[in-house]
């Protein structure tokens, strides 16, 4: 497995509404979902003018003030904000887990927002993948049975090929045997990758998926996410604390308030830890695209 080396793109940073480029190379493996009238062409996952309000009068919290971005299949994105800013919101309201107060969101050019339960909870199970912080494995599966459930709750016949490719990919060839507590916690976050991308999902939604590592297995689970964006046309879309997790992105969004912040292009992890500061103080770094209100 190669990890990346730090990045020393020094791009500009892009336009106000943060929004990829369209990919010219089309449609990724993932790509199997063609845009409809309306929506950004090549995007994975579209939100326009998302607010999100929790509570009513006077305790009204605004936990998603209005976020319009694209982000295009096949890209790595990082999310950061200081607590509280919204990134949990923004990550269900985005995964169709949450339903935003106002505003849609598009997958795959669809959009999503009057969905039923029902078709939400199809659409997770097929074209969504989850990574969360703490594994979230079933303990009495084994690990391929784990990796392959996806398929089942989607309907479709367990492919234990595609598993044990994807099991190779995260470097565990062998161990789909084994049962999730026979292995370490980097281990079990490398199951979950495999897990998460087995139905080759539209995005791969992460929340913290390094919080419960140490340094060097999180810097090997960032790089399998990146190895899983550049060479298994993955769309990755992580919510991290750790700058330097961040700076395994494309891209890092930040959010403050219930809004975009600014947004950086493969950033180094001081860059990101300086805008994060500034975030805080109120400061404002210089390399730092102010995103739209
Ligand atoms: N179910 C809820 N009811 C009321 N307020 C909520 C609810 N969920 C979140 N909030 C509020 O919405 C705002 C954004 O919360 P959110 O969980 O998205 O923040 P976050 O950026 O993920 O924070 P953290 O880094 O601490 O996880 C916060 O002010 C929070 O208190
Ligand atoms: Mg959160």
């Amino acid at each position: 497995m190669r990890l990346r080396s730090k990045h020393s793109s020094t791009a500009p940073t892009a336009p106000a509404a943060p929004q990829y480029p369209p990919r010219t190379s089309g449609d990724t493996a993932h790509g199997r979902h063609g845009s409809v009238a309306g929506a950004v062409a090549g995007a994975a996952v579209e939100l326009r003018s998302v607010r999100r309000t929790y509570g009513r009068g006077d305790s009204t919290v605004h936990a998603l003030r209005g976020i319009d971005l694209a982000l295009p299949r096949g890209s790595f994105t990082a999310v950061m904000g200081p607590s509280g800013s919204g990134k949990s919101t923004f990550l269900q309201c985005a995964a169709g887990l949450d339903k935003p107060t106002t505003g849609t969101v598009h997958l795959g050019g669809a959009d999503i927002t009057g969905l039923s339960e029902n078709k939400l909870t199809q659409l997770r199970r097929s074209r969504i993948g989850f990574i969360f912080q703490s594994f979230n494995l079933l303990p009495s599966l084994t690990v391929q049975q784990n990796v392959m459930l996806p398929q089942r709750l989607a309907g479709a016949r367990p492919d234990r090929r595609r598993a044990a490719e994807l099991l190779a990919q995260v470097g565990l060839e062998g161990y789909g045997k084994r049962r999730p507590g026979q292995l370490s916690g980097g281990q079990q976050q490398r199951v979950a990758i495999a897990r998460a991308l087995v139905t080759a999902p539209e995005v791969v939604f992460a929340d913290e998926p390094t919080g419960a590592l140490d340094t060097n297995t999180a810097r090997e689970v960032l790089g399998l996410l990146r190895h899983a964006v550049d060479r298994l046309g993955a769309t990755v879309v992580m919510v991290t604390h750790d700058p330097v997790a961040a700076s395994f992105a494309d891209r890092v969004l930040f959010l403050a308030d219930g809004s975009l912040a600014g947004h950086l292009e493969r950033p180094e992890p001081t860059e990101i830890a300086d805008h994060m500061v500034a975030l805080t103080t109120g400061t404002r770094p210089e390399r730092v695209a102010r995103a739209a209100a």
